[in-house]
């Protein structure tokens, strides 16, 4: 019997009552006047006037309360066959002691700091640190390249920049300091100080008087205190795509962020405090934010920090032995991460050799989870493999099946029923709810609940154009779907040009301007298309400027070293064909959506306003060459 009901009644009943109520279980160093502010729509502040710590509730509180000696983080890296333990004490040391290292570099509250590093627990040291004084930290993925590093201090305007000498990719080495140092060049911003983490005793090239070594000024520091901070002062920006390539800067606060993540681990997760909870993402990615570093911290869970990848390191068994070698209960990641192990091990003879019987259930997140993908995972590990459906802005899952709340019947294709806090609803185009079953934009009424973006960093009319006025009074997800007459939420699509490859999102109109700055090329299409373990990879459309003189062979070379150079390898992006021209509506917008379905295979309507429809039979004859599995 699931108390999920009865949970959404009393969130519907008092909301404001609710989240109060959750929020006892964190500690305040002032207690708030005001649970909800409502003052200012569509603007809405939680706990105002509370003030508290983000780190002291992560870490000091459970040293404080007696878990010094529980392991706090346990970093397991087989791509240097590595695995280190910090107790919740030895967290503690370090984190105030590198938050000594910010503070000497003048480092105070509300200032940022970007955080471009691997999977290594300085990296969540590092973000605890910046939580610990104040200071807002913005973490880029190692994966994305110089420039767009070079987007993020711009709009950031960091103080400070921590970075490593270089990540680890099961094929090669990622030499993180040439690209920061590029991206410092090109950003018109540029940081005081930059403390760079030389990895495996490396020497990556330090600038005089800018750059200073982790090591050396860790043991040059004095501990640092937790600040306290208002509940509704930003602890981190973390940057996603948009339809453009102009990165959007989602700002999250402190107080309601703890609120509605230590809420999700007890009610959703079903996460007992001390249980090991593994979240194999990356803290480039929200669910590294929330569920790496920050959600098992609150909780009092013991988090592990993956530096690896599902296959290859060594192999498809990586993520069974972790489970066994270290108990995890609670497990989390993206669907894609199983297309892959489930390809090369598809009668699971390696997870047969290991001990998974400690885990209590399977969470799938960050892009569609198909039916067969879910099901495989069930049949292998017999625990529930539960889909949920969350986004950047939103922090944390806004539609689950609760575990700890009791598990709902589950319906393959769903993401379950919404958490409470989210009243999801589905509009068509002029804002009216649909019934249930019909398929449309899926919208949140405001306000949303604690641990949702506030804004966009510095950009409110960004924020309210995004997000809050094409459905007034609701938050606009960018996704289609329908809700079933079980109240069960089915997610379907995006609605905008944002791609979703192997769980990272990525926009394509972001490549589409990387694209269109080839000399030879007068205009292009980026398509999101369906890829078997990717989910969507980028295919790329290109017209040639009239008396250009190119191989097709050679642009599509050229152009993916242009991708990889500006955005970064992660964009996948490894496709490229030229067509004659492409298709538009008379008012000239391209067909971005029709091609994706030829792509798919799909069928689609003719659209009402194409001007020339013999073009989408050259587009078809085209894509037909295209294979992206
Ligand atoms: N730093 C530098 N480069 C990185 C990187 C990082 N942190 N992460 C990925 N890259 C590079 C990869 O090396 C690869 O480069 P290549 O083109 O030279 O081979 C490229 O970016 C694409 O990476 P990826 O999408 O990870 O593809 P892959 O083929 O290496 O691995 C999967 C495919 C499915 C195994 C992998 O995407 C995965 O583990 N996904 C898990 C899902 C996940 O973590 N999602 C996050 C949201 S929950
Ligand atoms: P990100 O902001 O990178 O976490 O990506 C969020 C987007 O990923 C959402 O808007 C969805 O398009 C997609 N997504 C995440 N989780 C799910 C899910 N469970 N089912 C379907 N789509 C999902």
């Amino acid at each position: 019997m699931s108390n999920y009901q009865s949970n959404w009644q009393n969130w519907q009943n008092d909301p404001e009552g609710f989240w109060a109520e959750a929020a006892a279980s964190l500690v305040w160093t002032k207690p708030w006047q005001q649970v909800l502010d409502t003052s200012t729509p569509p603007f809405y502040r939680w706990f105002v006037g509370a003030e508290t710590n983000t780190c002291y509730n992560c870490v000091d509180r459970h040293v404080d309360e007696g878990r010094g000696e529980q392991a706090a983080l346990i970093y397991d890296s087989p791509v240097t066959d590595t695995i280190r333990t910090y107790t919740f004490s030895e967290l503690q040391t370090a984190v105030a002691r590198f938050a000594g290292v910010l503070a000497g570099l003048n480092v105070t509250k509300g200032d940022r700091v970007v955080i471009y590093m691997p999977m290594i627990p300085e990296t969540a040291i590092a973000m605890l640190a910046c939580a610990r004084i104040g200071a807002i930290h913005s973490v880029v993925f190692g994966g994305f390249a110089a420039e767009e590093l070079a987007k993020r201090i711009n709009d950031a305007a960091p103080r400070v920049i921590l970075s490593a000498s270089h990540g680890i990719e099961p094929n090669r080495v990622v030499e993180y300091k040439p690209l920061l140092d590029e991206a410092i060049a090109h950003a018109s911003s540029k940081p005081e100080h930059c403390v760079i983490f030389q990895r495996d005793n490396s020497n990556a090239k330090l600038v005089a008087g800018r750059d200073l070594d982790w090591q050396q000024a860790v043991n040059d520091a004095e501990p640092a205190e937790c600040v306290p901070v208002a509940a509704t002062d930003p602890l981190y920006i973390l940057y996603t795509s948009g339809t453009t390539g102009v990165p959007k800067g989602v700002v999250r606060d402190n107080g309601g962020h703890m609120v509605a993540l230590k809420w999700s681990m007890e009610n959703i997760y079903g996460a007992v405090p001390g249980e090991v909870y593994w979240a194999a993402s990356d803290v480039g990615w929200v669910v590294g934010h929330s569920y790496i570093v920050y959600a098992p911290l609150l909780n009092g869970n013991t988090t592990v920090m993956f530096e690896g990848k599902p296959v290859g390191t060594p192999d498809a068994g990586v993520f069974w032995r972790v489970i066994e070698q270290h108990k995890v209960t609670t497990f989390f990641t993206a669907p894609t991460a199983f297309r892959v192990i489930k390809k090369e091990d598809p009668d699971g003879k390696l997870l047969s050799q290991y001990d998974t019987s400690c885990l209590r259930a399977l969470f799938l997140a960050g892009e569609r989870a198909d039916p067969d993908t879910i099901q495989w995972a069930q049949t292998q590990l017999q625990v529930p493999v539960i889909d949920h459906w969350w986004q950047t802005e939103t922090g944390w899952p806004q539609a689950a099946n609760p575990l700890g709340l009791g598990l709902l019947p589950v319906k393959h294709g769903s993401a379950t029923v919404p958490v409470p806090g989210f009243d999801i609803q589905v509009l068509d185009e002029t804002g009216r709810s649909l019934p249930s079953g019909k398929t449309g934009a899926l919208a949140i009424k405001l306000p949303l609940p604690p641990g949702c973006l506030q804004t966009l960093w510095q950009d409110d009319e960004r924020f309210v154009d995004s997000y809050l006025s094409e459905f007034p009074g609701y938050y606009a997800t960018a996704d289609a779907g329908f809700i079933d007459e079980d109240g069960y939420v089915h997610v379907m699509s995006r609605l905008d040009d944002v791609m979703n490859v192997a769980g990272h999102r990525l926009s394509t109109g972001g490549m589409e301007e990387v694209i269109s700055n080839h000399q030879a090329i007068a205009e292009c299409a980026v398509l999101g298309v369906k890829c078997e373990i990717k989910g969507q990879v980028p295919v790329g459309l290109a017209v040639l400027k009239t008396g250009t003189d190119i191989t097709e062979a050679q642009l599509e070379k050229e152009v993916i070293a242009m991708i990889r150079h500006d955005i970064g390898p992660l964009a996948s992006f490894k496709v490229l064909r030229v067509v004659k021209r492409l298709p538009k509506t008379r008012s000239g917008k391209v067909l971005r959506g029709t091609m994706r379905k030829i792509a798919d295979g799909e069928s689609y309507p003719m659209p009402a306003t194409i001007d020339d429809p013999a073009i989408l039979d050259e587009i078809a004859t085209v894509l037909s060459t295209v294979n992206v599995d």
